[in-house]
């Protein structure tokens, strides 16, 4: 198989992204000129930070800090809420327009309501898709718990999404739960066009020599190649549960490590941490090791290895 016979587009809900990798939410998606950095150097899709109705200043600092062989964050989706970022994505556009490079718009709110304007409103921009942040671990919401906790809170922010855009629909999911399969059914059900797994592991960390927790939060999500195998397990389980396109997203830092997510089950690969270490330029490089890898493997199309390691696997 040759570099020129591999095609790496493939198709999320009736869009089509030029290659698998997507720049996950809240990792360079702050600006319409990084999401322009990260869409010229290879990206198939960039998503954006995830945006409130009104402006949030999150948390205070300390709100991210390097551990072992990852992260751990409490940022408190700090953003300029949803009017500024409607400009922002609209720059955004404006500025990769000489390319087929997706943009993914990402919302949060703390009530089912909030979620349905937060989605009206971010429409406006015209983002190819819409994610649906249902599932991070350091925000109040109305019911305590994330909304991806239990499938009826999950369901009702995919059914208020649904009614309020006619964007496809992308719900992100959280490990955070006892079986990710059974949210990712009642999303599915409720009329999501795609699935997202993962968001962060809950952790927290304690400085020995304070006796406290080293966030200011106190706790946080867990990202980066720790979480890898959670999220591979995560995304096998939703594959032999949904039939709705996968998004795979944890700790993923390199060409096999987006082949194995497809494996399990992803469609698409979404790569946050790992361009901490390794600049703007990591996800054009994944994209291209995962080509080398279809090359050497005489595997033709991405969707050719989508849910292989499932016995009988093959795309869905
Ligand atoms: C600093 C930081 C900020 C994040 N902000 C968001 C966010 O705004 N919305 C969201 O859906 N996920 C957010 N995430 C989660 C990532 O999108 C991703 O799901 C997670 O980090 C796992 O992928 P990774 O191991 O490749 O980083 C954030 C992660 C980090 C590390």
């Amino acid at each position: 198989m040759s570099q020129d016979r591999v095609d790496l587009s493939v198709d999320l809900c009736g869009v089509r992204l030029p290659n698998p990798i997507i720049l996950a939410s809240g990792i360079l998606g702050t600006s319409a000129a990084l999401m322009e950095r990260v869409g010229r150097s290879g990206a198939g899709a960039v998503t954006s930070k995830s945006c409130s109705l009104q402006p949030r200043e999150g948390h205070p600092n300390p709100t991210v800090i390097k551990w072992g062989p990852g992260f751990l964050n409490a940022v408190g989706l700090a953003n300029p809420g949803v009017e500024a970022q409607v400009e922002i994505l609209r720059e955004t556009r404006h500025r990769l327009r000489d390319t087929d490079v997706v943009i993914i718009g990402s919302i949060f709110a703390e009530t089912v309501e909030g979620f349905a304007r937060v989605a009206e409103a971010l429409s406006a921009a015209e983002p190819d898709l819409l994610e649906v942040n249902i599932s991070c671990p350091n925000v109040a919401h109305e019911f305590g718990a994330p909304f991806a906790s239990a499938p009826e809170t999950a369901a009702a922010v995919t059914r208020a999404v649904k009614e309020a855009t006619d964007i496809p629909i992308i719900v992100k999911l959280s490990p955070n739960v006892t079986d990710i399969a059974v949210i990712a059914q009642a999303v599915e059900e409720a009329g999501a066009d795609a699935i997202a797994a993962i968001n962060t592991v809950s952790g927290m960390a304690i400085d020995i020599e304070a006796a406290r927790p080293i966030l200011a939060n106190w706790e946080g999500g867990i990202s980066g190649p720790a979480i890898k195998p959670i999220a591979v397990r995560c995304v096998y389980r939703c594959y032999q549960t949904v039939s709705i396109p996968i998004i795979g997203i944890g700790g993923v830092s390199s060409g096999a490590d987006a082949v194995e997510m497809m494996m399990a089950g992803a469609r698409a690969v979404g790569v946050g941490s790992a361009v901490f270490w390794g600049g703007v330029d990591t996800l054009g490089r994944i994209a291209q090791e995962v080509a080398d890898f279809m090359v050497g493997h005489d595997y033709a199309r991405v969707s050719d290895m989508v849910g292989l390691a499932h016995s009988g696997g093959g795309e869905r």
